[in-house]
């Protein structure tokens, strides 16, 4: 069972400044709904039942988000729009435990997450970037949980990329497969083409065993002054099986404005509610 997800959003978010600079990118809507409330609400649908988000303090929107609003519920209740209350203070968020740990300096994402050990102690864990956006039938994180059912090891969620953009993620080296699992024999963070080793790579998703703390607090900063949970990844490869799951869904990475547009568009076209009148101004653009 994995209980606990940590969700490092303390980046600058500098990719999508202006609009950052007020309101955290994790904030931003798709459709009607933050970017950061998919990503929880996927780790509550495995059975989460204790949020770490490693923040920090100009981001205190998010904590507004997920405490609950009562005074606006009585005045959605005096004004008759009792419906909303469900949208509101959603249902599924009563029973969660939501933990706020700053982090004073972006030193990088693996430093992020080394501040979520006292909290995590020795169970077994999720890691979301909720800049990445997951849709399909089974989640990405139900597909990793699966993998991590039948290795019993850490697992991360991985897709195939355009060989253009090898450069932009830490790539895996595969092994063995057993059913849908990739046995990892190395990883390589932002490789350039000629030394990647392959053309998949790793997206936002993880189920890591507590074991992972350990290769984060001896994993050195690197030139740009971050700590890297790809390096961290690679030490912990010598010591134990670690095992990559080939994500089946559509990806969206809302880090970047293309990605964020793409989301929209696909999520407006799912949407019932608007999806006809999408279509028809889609068409009147093109
Ligand atoms: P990114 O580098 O993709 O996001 O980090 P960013 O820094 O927020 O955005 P840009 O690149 O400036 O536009 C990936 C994830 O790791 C978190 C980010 O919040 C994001 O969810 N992160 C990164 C931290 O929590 N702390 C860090 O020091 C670095």
């Amino acid at each position: 069972m994995v209980k606990i997800a940590v969700l490092p959003v303390a980046g600058l978010g500098t990719r999508f400044l202006p609009a950052s600079k007020a309101i955290p990118k994790e904030m931003l809507p798709i459709i009607d709904k933050p970017l950061i409330q998919y990503a929880v609400e996927e780790a509550i649908n495995i059975g989460v039942d204790e949020i770490i988000f490693i923040t920090s303090p100009e981001k205190y929107s998010i904590k507004k988000h997920f405490d609950k609003n009562i005074n606006f519920e009585d005045r959605l209740k005096n004004s008759g729009k009792i419906e909303m209350i469900k949208k509101l203070n959603p249902e599924i968020f009563s029973g969660i435990k939501f933990h706020y740990i700053d982090q004073k300096e972006q030193k990088g994402l693996g430093h992020a997450i080394l501040h979520a050990e006292e909290l995590v102690g020795e169970n077994t864990f999720a890691v979301l970037l909720p800049d990445d956006l997951f849709f399909s039938a089974e989640s990405c994180l139900d597909q990793l949980l699966n993998s991590h059912q039948e290795t019993n090891s850490s697992v991360i969620a991985v897709n195939k990329v355009s060989k253009e953009d090898v450069h932009k993620y830490g790539v895996i080296s595969p092994g063995v497969i057993k059913n849908k699992s990739i046995q990892i024999e190395d990883i390589v963070e932002k490789p350039s083409l000629d030394d990647a080793p392959s053309d998949i790579a790793v997206c936002g998703r993880y189920i890591f065993k507590p074991t992972i703390f350990k290769f984060l607090k001896t994993t050195k900063f690197d030139k740009s002054g971050e700590i890297q949970l790809t390096d961290a990844i690679k030490a912990l490869l010598e010591e134990e099986e670690v095992y990559a799951r080939m994500y089946e869904g559509e990806k969206y990475d809302c880090g970047s404005k293309k990605g964020f547009v793409h989301a929209t568009i696909a999520l407006a076209l799912k949407d019932k509610s608007i999806s006809k009148d999408i279509k028809k101004i889609i068409k009147e653009i093109i």
